[in-house]
């Protein structure tokens, strides 16, 4: 078995043996012992521009989790591969909307509203659901551009469907001024919605899906931190609840809570909300500032830390030999259809 260093070097040899053969995105979630490999690092809306910009790598070792090899899959030519150096790094928010589900609930809602609701899915959702809305004239979203996307999306239908996470969707609906009684919440198991008022006036229907991640934050911790030492800026995710949002100070993508941090003033304290890799990199690049977990508890996504240092290690020693390994490959047919929800994101800069 090889100690840390001896695959730190062994990782370095061939990442120069492979040259511009290969790149390697990173998310910000994962782990130092993979992301300090990474050839660039992003949210997801700049991993997804970064694969629909590729034109040089011939291999994509992606740093993150399925639903984002699937959208690089998607959005790079035939002659890219993909790879996900552990198979298991699912994500549990993507996984809570299936098309089986989501098609059923699209039917009850189309039998009473009609064609007046446009689908808009979360980045983090899986290819089929892309493909799904795609077809239906639809676009994906991301923490990013929610609020973009979402004006967009109400120049062209009256209503939208907003897949699977229903805190994003909520708090950017709440952003855009529309009203709690102008939400409803879709439940695909009961099949059921859920809802204030009146279900003629809804202008936004929410899946019922969250992260389980974010969902670790709370108003509670939020009072604990003001209680303990005032002087905190609270920064959170808009996976976290609308609850939690309210009483942040302040809510963003990963990017914007890393510019954020980046620019504020030495000696400033701040309590983030989102996933424990990144809180921890944040507060050990900002010696001068005092940067710490929201929960003190700690929040790791257990998905995205399944790419380790030995896996991705093994799918490079593996193209070293001539193999792929831990392909990511989306059917034609669905990819045809989702990059259509993708590139109507994209092309809205
Ligand atoms: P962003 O990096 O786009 O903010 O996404 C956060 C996330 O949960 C990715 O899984
Ligand atoms: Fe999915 Fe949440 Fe993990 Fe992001 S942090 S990959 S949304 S489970």
């Amino acid at each position: 078995t090889m100690s840390a260093t001896e695959m730190e070097e062994r990782v370095c040899e061939l990442k120069q043996k492979m040259g511009g053969e290969l790149f390697i995105p990173g998310h910000h979630y994962q782990k130092d012992e993979v992301i300090q490999f990474a050839d660039a690092t992003g949210d997801s809306l700049k991993l997804a521009q970064l694969s629909a910009d590729n034109t040089a790598a011939k291999f994509i070792v992606f740093c993150g989790v399925h639903f984002m090899a699937e959208t690089a899959d998607i959005l790079t030519t035939e002659d890219t591969k993909v790879i996900l150096p552990d198979m298991r790094a699912g994500c549990s928010l993507a996984d809570m909307a299936n098309i089986a589900q989501t098609e059923r609930g699209w039917i009850e809602m189309q039998g009473s509203f009609g064609d007046t609701i446009l689908p808009l899915t979360y980045i983090n959702s899986t290819a089929a659901i892309k493909a799904f809305v795609g077809k239906n004239g639809g676009a994906t979203v991301t923490s990013s551009n929610a609020r973009k996307m979402l004006e967009w999306a109400f120049t062209q239908k009256e209503r939208v469907l907003f897949l699977p996470d229903q805190h994003l969707g909520r708090n950017t609906a709440h952003e855009m001024g529309i009203k709690p009684e102008e939400m409803a919440v879709w439940d695909p198991i009961k099949e059921t919605f859920e809802y204030d008022g009146e279900l003629q006036n809804v202008k936004i229907f929410l899946w019922k899906g969250h992260c389980s991640v974010h969902a670790n934050f709370s108003v509670y911790n939020i009072e604990q931190t003001r209680n303990a030492d005032p002087a905190v800026n609270v920064i959170v995710h808009p996976e976290c609840s609308r609850e939690v949002v309210e009483a942040a100070d302040y809510a963003g993508s990963t990017k914007y809570i890393i510019e954020t941090i980046d620019q504020a003033a030495p000696g400033t304290k701040w309590a983030v909300g989102t996933e424990m890799n990144l809180v921890n990199r944040l507060k050990g690049q900002h010696k001068d500032k005092e940067v710490f977990s929201l929960n003190p508890h700690m929040c790791p996504c257990l998905t995205m830390n399944r790419i380790d240092l030995p896996h991705f290690l093994w799918t490079l020693e593996s193209l070293d030999q001539g193999k792929v390994v831990n392909q990511i490959q989306v059917e034609d047919s669905v990819s045809r259809e989702a990059v259509q929800a993708l590139n109507r994101m994209l092309d809205r800069k």
